[in-house]
Parts: C-alpha cells; sequence; structure tokens
C-alpha cells in the first residue's frame, strides 16, 4: 500500500485517485475548485463517466479515498504526487503551464518528505525538466528529495475505469530509474506492460499517440468525403481496410472529425513545438485541416439541401464530443450549432448529458426533453453524437413532426434505405450521395 496525492480532479485526476484507491493505497484528492470538491465530499461527482460514482463510494467507505482542497494536508504523508491538472490550448496553440506551475510550485512549498512528483497531464517535451527546474528554484536553499517522473494517461473518457485498470500499455519516463520504479510498482496488479523511457521521450509517446489517432480518423474523413463523390461506401472501405492486420479496424470510422479535451489541443501543441523547433509539421496541419473542413462540410450539405440556413430550424441530436461522457471541449455539434446560427439557422437540441455543460457555451439554442421534442418542426436533423438512445427510434414518428424530413447522420448510425423508404432525404458520411 502507498500512500498517493492526486492533483487535480477532473476526468484524469479523479479516476486516476479512485482507481489507486481501489488497488487498495491512500489516496488523498486535491483541487482549487471548493465547490468540487466539496461536492465529491458528499458524494456528487463533477464529471460524468460510467461507474466512477459508484466506485468513488466504494472507496470513501473503505477509508482509502478523502478530497481536499488543502495542499499540506493532501501531501504530507505522500510519497507520490501525480499532477493531472488541465494544460488547455494558450493563445497561439501550444499547451498552457500555467496549472502545472501552479501545482508545482504548491509542491515545492509544501513538502518536506521524499517524494516522487508524476506528470500525468499531457505536457510539452521538455516539461519534466522544466517541473524539476520550477520546484528547484522554488526550494533555494532547502533542497527537497524528488524525482519527476512523467506518466502519459492514455485512458478514454466514457470508458475510463476500465482503460485505467486494463491498459494496453503504462509509460514511464524518468532520469532515475529508481524513480521509475517505484512508480512501476504501483501500477503491477495490473498486469500490462509497462514501458520505461527517458522523460522527453515518455512526453512525446502522449503526443504523438494522439496525432497518430487523429491522422486515422482524418484520413478516412478524406477518403470519405471521395466515396460521396464517386459512388462508393466508406463503412465498408473502413471494415475492408481493417481487416488488413498491419492496419487494424480502431479509429477508422468517417464522421463528423475528432474533437474533445485533448485531440484538437493535443494536435495544436504538438505541431507549435514543431515549428518552434524549426521543422514543419505538414501533416499535422493538414490532419487539423481536414477536421475543420468536415464540419463546414456538414454545414454545407444541410445548406445546399434547404437552398438557404435563413430562419430554418435544425435539430441537433448528440452535444458532447463523444457518447458516454458529458464533455463538451470542442465537441463537433457546438462548432456546427456557432455555423449554422452564423447563417440565420434556429438550432433545437438534446443531449443525454451534456446539455447543462453545453448550455453555458450556446446562446440561443432550444434544449429539448427527447429526440423527438427535437424534431418537431424542425427543416433538417443532424445526428452529432452516435449515443445508444439515438440508434432505435421511431423514424415514423419523426418524418410526421418535422418540417421538412432532412438527415444529416453525421456519425453513420442509421439505415440508409429505411430511411429513403420513409421518405426521407438522408445524407450519411462517406456514402453515394442517394438523396431525393
Ligand atoms: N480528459 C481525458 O480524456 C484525458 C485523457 C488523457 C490525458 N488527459 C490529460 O490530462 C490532463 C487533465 O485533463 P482533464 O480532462 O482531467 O482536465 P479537467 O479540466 O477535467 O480537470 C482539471 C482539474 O484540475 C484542477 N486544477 C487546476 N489547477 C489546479 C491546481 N493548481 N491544483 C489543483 N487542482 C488544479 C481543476 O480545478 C480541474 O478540476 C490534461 O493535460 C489532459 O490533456 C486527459
Amino acid at each position: 500500500m502507498s500512500n498517493i496525492c492526486v492533483i487535480g480532479t477532473g476526468y484524469v485526476g479523479l479516476v486516476t485517485g479512485t482507481c489507486f484507491a481501489d488497488l487498495g493505497n491512500q489516496v488523498t484528492c486535491l483541487d482549487v475548485d471548493d465547490e468540487r470538491i466539496s461536492n465529491l465530499k458528499q458524494g456528487v461527482m463533477p464529471i460524468y463517466e460510467p461507474g466512477l460514482e459508484q466506485l468513488v463510494a466504494h472507496n470513501v467507505r473503505a477509508g482509502r479515498l478523502i478530497f481536499t482542497t488543502n495542499y499540506a494536508e493532501a501531501l504530507e504523508n505522500a510519497e507520490f504526487a501525480f499532477i493531472a491538472v488541465g494544460t488547455p490550448s494558450g493563445v497561439d496553440g501550444e499547451a498552457d503551464l500555467q496549472y502545472v506551475r501552479s501545482a508545482a510550485e504548491m509542491i515545492a512549498d509544501c513538502v518536506d518528505n521524499s517524494l516522487v512528483v508524476i506528470n500525468k497531464s499531457t505536457v510539452p517535451v521538455g516539461t519534466g525538466d522544466w517541473v524539476a527546474d520550477v520546484i528547484s528554484k522554488r526550494r533555494e536553499g532547502k533542497p527537497l528529495d524528488y524525482y519527476v517522473v512523467s506518466n502519459p494517461e492514455f485512458l478514454r473518457e466514457g470508458s475510463a475505469i476500465n482503460d485505467f485498470m486494463s491498459p494496453d500499455r503504462v509509460v514511464l519516463g524518468s532520469t532515475n530509474r529508481e524513480a521509475a520504479r517505484r512508480v512501476a510498482q504501483l501500477y503491477l496488479s495490473l498486469r500490462c506492460p509497462i514501458l520505461v523511457t527517458d522523460l522527453r521521450t515518455a512526453e512525446m509517446i502522449k503526443y504523438a499517440s494522439n496525432a497518430f489517432l487523429a491522422t486515422r480518423i482524418s484520413f478516412i474523413n478524406e477518403i470519405a468525403n471521395m466515396c460521396e463523390e464517386l459512388g462508393a461506401d466508406v463503412r465498408e472501405v473502413s471494415v475492408g481496410m481493417g481487416l488488413d492486420k498491419r492496419i487494424g479496424s480502431a479509429f477508422l470510422d468517417a464522421g463528423l472529425g475528432w474533437g474533445g479535451s485533448c485531440f484538437p489541443k493535443d494536435v495544436k501543441a504538438l505541431a507549435h513545438m514543431a515549428v518552434l523547433h524549426g521543422t514543419q509539421p505538414q501533416l499535422l496541419q493538414a490532419v487539423m485541416e481536414i477536421n475543420r473542413n468536415q464540419r463546414r462540410r456538414a454545414v454545407m450539405r444541410i445548406r445546399r439541401a434547404l437552398g438557404s440556413l435563413n430562419e430554418k430550424t435544425v435539430g441537433v441530436l448528440g452535444l458532447s464530443f463523444k457518447p458516454n461522457t458529458d464533455d463538451v471541449r470542442d465537441a463537433p455539434a457546438l462548432e456546427i450549432i456557432h455555423l449554422l446560427q452564423n447563417e440565420g439557422a434556429h438550432v433545437r437540441a438534446y443531449d443525454p448529458q451534456a446539455m447543462e455543460l453545453a448550455s453555458r457555451l450556446l446562446k440561443r439554442v432550444t434544449m429539448c426533453e427527447n429526440p423527438y421534442e427535437v424534431a418537431e418542426g424542425s427543416d433538417a436533423l443532424v445526428l452529432a453524437t452516435e449515443w445508444n438512445e439515438f440508434k432505435q427510434l421511431d423514424f415514423a414518428r419523426i418524418y410526421e413532426s418535422m418540417r421538412t424530413p432532412i438527415i444529416l447522420d453525421g456519425r453513420n448510425l442509421w439505415e440508409q434505405d429505411k430511411l429513403l423508404s420513409l421518405g426521407f432525404t438522408y445524407f450519411g458520411i462517406g456514402r453515394a450521395v442517394t438523396a431525393k
């Protein structure tokens, strides 16, 4: 059993802390957000993540998991401090490290025992060295026995607990093998491959992985756009490609493009790093441009079908950037809504979990109780997020209630033939345009 402090209780920090507690460790989760911590103390989750509420409650009851806003208390007996704070995009696309800096400074101010500081936040290559520098400078004249380890996180929102408990790999980067070995011990019971590298390599593995996944999606979306014009079906193209073991089937689904709290900022940050160090991120630039275009193209297709978007009503199903999360950061749905509104459209929307967070970022959107209310009086319906509850809808009812029965299935969730036979004008992604 180890004594662990996790700094930041967002999607990564809260899952990390809770899972380490569940593995038998004594964990203190710390956040600077008072409301978040006081809610957590009462069992109220700050995020929607399947299974998390129950796992938190279980470990709190077992006395292995506590929450605080007090750094000194959180770090008092800690052997490990995981930094899991946000690293959003700065003005030029660089990762904004202000929260990491602040966490590192607080560690320097509050710790006297020896400690392993672990960067779980996604941070630019070189940040591990920089964190060590921040701590050392802050401790001038009062040295601290500590090492920095990079331990990038690969969990996916929506399946975060399972991803943490059954990872494909754990990556640990450090200048000190013993510190990396000690962190590796925390993961041993997960029985997964553990790759130990130097600090910078570990940091790069995270960026390269996210950028590669985003590249696959942009690639298949480019192919999808060709399929639409050439009369092929991208869904079958993906299957045919994915059966090749050298390619594999994951992240080859054409749609409205990638979004969320990680891919957009990480691809941008990696491209920024490249430019800063004199290399040309040509592929990354194209990957980002294809993604932006995918959202614009969706709006263009609806505009073409309707003649103009001005004073038209468009219904949007799904607001989160993917199913099973309430995270709306850089969600394709939100940008599509902005583009529609810029052209004078009225928007109605529904999402099973993300309406509260989306409402803070959207203006003039009519939030509805269910998909049928969204469809009511709409001139077009856009499926933006493939939540399970959208899979089986009563399309005859939807057809009757829409003003013009146009559907843009942004995730290829529905049966084109069925919708066409009901009389809809149907647009999928990367499927030959068979709309009437
Ligand atoms: N969300 C994901 O799916 C995911 C997956 C892998 C990696 N990551 C990376 O993990 C990091 C965290 O992401 P997230 O989505 O969990 O972020 P988040 O925005 O959900 O949570 C960050 C939390 O950190 C807290 N915080 C900020 N400054 C603090 C400080 N100085 N001390 C204590 N708490 C502080 C905030 O109040 C917030 O609760 C990011 O670098 C992200 O890129 C995220």
